[in-house]
C-alpha cells in the first residue's frame, strides 16, 4: 500500500494591529454594508513597523518547531507575493530565527496567491522520494493596495506554516490534482511598485473561470466527484468570493442544493473575515478555520481550490486522519486576532504611507510577536528576537 503523505501540523500568525472595515467605510463615505455583507469582511490586520513577512512567518512556524523539533526538516519552502528582496529568499532569515540546521535547502516561491499550493505539492514530492524527511511550508503575506483604490478594503496580513511528512497526523493529501494557467492581467505588481495593480471585476471573472477549469481537470485526472467532497476551502481574497466560487462550482457540478453548498462554507470564513486577504496563506487559513470550527469525522474529504492572479489555479483534496483534532492548537490564532490593537483611519493612512520608505532606517519596538524586524542597516535587513 502507498504510504500517506500530508499535513502533520499547521499553525498561523497575524500582525499586532487591525482596522475595522466600518472605520474605512465611514472615512470613504461608503456604506458599511458593502464591506460587511457585500464583500463579507469585518476587519483587516495591519502590520506594525517591526513586523513583516519574515517575522510573521517565524511566528507562525515557531510552535511547530517547539512541538516537533527541527531535526528531520531538510527543506523550508517560503511562499509569498510580498518579497523583501529581488534575489535572496526571505526563508533564509526565517531559517536563522527558527534555528534550523545548516543542512537545509531554503527556497522562495512566487505566483501571486497560488505559490503556497505549489510549495505543498513540491513538499509532497520531496517526502515521497525521502519518506524520513519533513518539509516546512510557510505562506506569508501583507496584502497592500493603493490608498483610495477599490482593492483597499481587501487588504490584510498573516502567515501560515504547515509541516509535511509521511504518515501525517492531520490530513493526507490525495494524488489527483486539477490545474489551470492563463496569461491575464487581473492583478499584478511590477518590480517598481509596493502596491498591487488590479482589475477587480475582471479578477473575479477569471477566478470563477479557473474554478471550473481546474475542477474539471481534477475530475478527469481521477479526482473525487463534487458529491464526495464533504467541504471545499477556496482562496478567500474576501470571504464573499468563496461564496461566489461555491455557487458557480455547485451549479456546474449539478449539486442537489446550491444553497446548502454555499452555507457549508461558513466555518472556512471565520478567521479570514478578521484577517483580511492573506494572499498565499488565505486558502490554508480557510482550512485551519474549518478544522478548528467544524465537527468533521476522520476520512472526510476536503476539497481545496487555490488561485493566484496572473493566473494559476489548482484543485485537489485531502482526507482527515483519525484524531486530527488532537494535533491542532484551537483558538491560538483567534487569541492573536483578539490581542491586536485597534487603530483609527488616520493612523492606518499614516502607516500605509510610511511602509513605503526606502534606504537605511531603524524601526520602533511595537509588535507583540516573538520576533522583530529591526530595520535596514547598510542595505541589509536586520531581524532579532523580541
Ligand atoms: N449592502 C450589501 N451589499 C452591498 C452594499 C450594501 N450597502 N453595497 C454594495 N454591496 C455589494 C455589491 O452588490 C457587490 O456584491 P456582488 O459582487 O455580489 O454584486 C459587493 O458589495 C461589492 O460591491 P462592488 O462590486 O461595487 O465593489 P467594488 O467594485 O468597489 O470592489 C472588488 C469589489 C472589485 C472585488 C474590489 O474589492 C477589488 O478590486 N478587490 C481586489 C481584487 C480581488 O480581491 N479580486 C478577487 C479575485 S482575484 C484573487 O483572488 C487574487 C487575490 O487574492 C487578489
Amino acid at each position: 500500500m502507498t504510504r500517506a503523505i500530508g499535513i502533520t501540523d499547521i499553525s498561523a500568525a497575524t500582525t499586532s494591529l487591525f482596522l475595522p472595515l466600518t472605520a474605512l467605510a465611514e472615512a470613504q463615505g461608503t456604506s458599511a454594508g458593502k464591506y460587511l455583507r457585500g464583500i463579507g469582511q469585518h476587519e483587516m490586520s495591519v502590520p506594525c513597523e517591526d513586523e513583516d513577512i519574515v517575522t510573521l512567518a517565524a511566528r507562525a512556524a515557531a510552535p511547530i518547531i517547539e512541538r516537533h523539533g527541527a531535526g528531520d526538516i531538510r527543506t523550508l519552502l517560503f511562499a509569498t507575493e510580498t518579497g523583501i528582496d529581488q534575489s535572496k529568499a526571505a526563508g533564509i532569515y526565517v531559517h536563522e530565527l527558527l534555528g534550523l540546521s545548516e543542512n537545509t535547502r531554503v527556497l522562495e516561491l512566487k505566483e501571486a496567491c497560488y505559490s503556497a499550493t505549489a510549495a505543498l505539492q513540491f513538499a509532497l514530492g520531496i517526502v515521497a522520494r525521502n519518506p524520513g524527511e519533513k518539509v516546512l511550508v510557510i505562506a506569508s503575506d501583507i496584502a497592500r493596495y493603493e490608498l483610495d483604490s477599490s482593492g483597499e478594503a481587501t487588504q490584510g496580513a498573516g502567515a501560515l506554516a504547515m509541516l509535511v511528512c509521511a504518515d501525517p497526523a492531520i490530513m493526507a493529501i490525495e494524488p489527483a490534482s486539477g490545474l489551470f494557467t492563463e496569461n491575464v492581467h487581473d492583478f499584478w505588481r511590477p518590480n517598481d511598485r509596493t502596491t498591487a495593480l488590479v482589475d477587480g471585476r475582471f479578477s473575479v471573472t477569471v477566478y470563477l473561470r479557473a474554478v471550473i477549469s481546474a475542477y474539471d481537470d481534477y475530475v478527469s485526472r481521477g479526482g473525487a466527484k463534487f458529491a464526495d467532497l464533504s467541504r471545499v476551502c477556496f482562496h478567500q481574497p474576501f470571504t464573499k468570493m468563496a461564496a461566489k466560487a461555491m455557487q458557480t462550482l455547485a451549479k456546474h457540478a449539478g449539486a442537489e442544493s446550491v444553497a446548502n453548498a454555499v452555507s457549508s462554507l461558513e466555518e472556512t470564513m471565520i478567521l479570514n473575515r478578521r484577517l483580511g486577504n492573506t494572499y498565499t496563506a488565505s486558502v490554508y487559513m480557510g482550512l485551519l478555520s474549518l478544522l478548528e470550527h467544524a465537527e468533521l469525522e476522520a476520512g472526510e474529504r476536503i476539497g481545496i481550490f487555490s488561485y493566484g492572479s496572473g493566473a494559476v489555479a489548482e484543485f485537489f483534496a485531502g482526507t482527515l486522519i483519525e484524531g486530527y483534532r488532537n494535533h491542532l492548537r484551537p483558538g491560538a490564532l483567534t487569541a492573536q486576532l483578539d490581542a491586536r490593537r485597534e487603530i483609527d483611519y488616520a493612523e492606518y493612512r499614516e502607516r500605509h504611507t510610511r511602509a513605503d520608505r526606502t534606504g537605511d532606517f531603524e524601526t520602533r519596538v511595537e509588535g507583540r510577536g516573538p520576533f522583530r524586524f529591526a530595520g535596514v542597516r547598510d542595505s541589509i535587513r536586520a531581524y532579532e528576537k523580541a
